[in-house]
């Protein structure tokens, strides 16, 4: 099997990540006998450096030729001054929207060895796994009319009945294979378009009578995951209300540098650390690799219909971690601090020793 990839490594760290996610990338595709051809291109930040254009339609051309994209990071102090259209980010909304990226996948799991780093008490948050499944292509983040006049500001909040449907049957799907249980998260006490969200999502739960479907209104959800994370197995929500809850979620497992993301649509497929380009620390090495080379076992288990490979990478990043080996940003005390590419040669030291154990039926997947 031969796969096409665009690397998109982007602003501020995010050469440094999408580089040692590459390398782990690499190693699991030949142990795993699949060629994955990569071509880089430009975006955000240094994209309008070199063309005064964040997305140019040559890179957005090179995405539409590949099977899936793997982005780094976009943004930096540098350009936020700048129109809107201009902005790195908005080549990061063009891009999904382009690609009819509408389902963002964020899964929120904490590590044993984080619970005492995390802003929530063990107790409460041991055992957390949850995933929310964000509509990203749709609401307030696309909808018209929308703009700026002299004496107001106006975004517009629409969803289709196609646009809900088609997510809530991606959460509906995953749920079946977790927990089987789906929480849609909405402002319908307030918003018409929440409650059209909602009897849209009551009527696809019927195609799906093993789970267990509760609505939530945003409010009270963002409480309830730092209350109680654990009541959480599978979140649907909308673009804007995603943003949010998956930041919150991503606060409490530890560290946003630890979050991976997939973003699906029906063709293409994009996949990217949740955290931002931390221009800060951007060029020493110093940048935890661990959301991108996540992103990558997502990348093997959604794109590539991997779950093995996938399983592998996960298996050995926990191992690492489990050694003691810390990036700064994560780093407690007793933990030994490494750089981002000792991280990635740790994790491939543990790819092959998983893989090791495999082959002696030592460790199953
Ligand atoms: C995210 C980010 C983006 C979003 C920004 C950078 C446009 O916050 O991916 O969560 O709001 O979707
Ligand atoms: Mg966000």
């Amino acid at each position: 099997m031969s796969f096409k990839l665009t690397l998109l490594p982007g602003d501020g760290i995010g050469p440094e990540v999408v580089g040692a996610a590459v390398k782990v990338m690499k190693h699991a595709a030949e142990k795993f006998g699949v060629t994955i051809e990569t071509v880089e291109r430009l975006i955000g930040g240094a994209s309008y450096e070199e063309y005064k254009n964040p997305l140019t339609d040559e890179t957005l051309q090179t995405c539409y030729d590949s099977d899936a994209v793997l982005l780094g990071a976009v943004g930096g102090y540098a350009w936020e001054n700048l129109p809107h259209h201009l902005k790195p980010e908005a080549a990061l909304l063009k891009l999904r929207k382009s690609l009819g990226l509408y389902a963002n996948i964020r899964p929120a799991k904490v590590y044993d060895e984080f619970l005492e780093s995390s802003s929530l008490k063990s107790e409460v948050l041991k055992g957390t796994d949850f995933v929310v499944f964000r509509e990203l292509t749709g609401g307030i983040y696309f909808g018209q009319p929308r703009g700026i006049e002299a004496d107001k500001g106006f975004n517009t909040m629409v969803y289709t009945t196609e646009e809900i449907e088609r997510i809530a049957r991606k959460a509906f799907e995953a749920a079946a294979h977790r927990g089987k249980k789906v929480t849609s998260i909405d402002k319908a006490n307030v918003l018409e378009v929440s409650q059209f969200w909602r009897n849209v999502v009551e009527r696809i739960a019927k195609d799906y009578p093993d789970i267990k479907l509760n609505h939530m209104y945003v409010d009270n959800a963002a409480m309830q995951i730092v209350r109680d994370p654990k009541q959480f197995d599978v979140v649907v929500t909308s673009n804007l209300f995603g943003d949010i809850i998956s930041d919150i979620a991503g606060q409490i497992t530890g560290s946003l540098g630890m979050l991976p993301s997939a973003s699906l649509g029906d063709k293409y497929a994009l996949y990217e650390p949740v955290h931002g380009s931390a221009p800060d620390i951007a060029g020493q090495n110093k940048a935890n690799p661990i959301a991108t080379i996540l992103s990558v076992a997502m990348m093997f288990e959604y794109s590539l219909k991997m779950t093995k490979a996938a399983t592998v990478i996960e298996e050995a990043v926990g191992r690492v971690l489990k050694d003691g080996y810390r990036t700064v940003d994560i780093n407690t005390a007793g933990g030994k601090l490494v750089n981002t590419t000792d991280f990635a040669e740790l994790v491939l030291q543990q790819f092959d020793e998983v893989c090791n154990e495999e082959a002696l039926g030592v460790f199953t997947l």
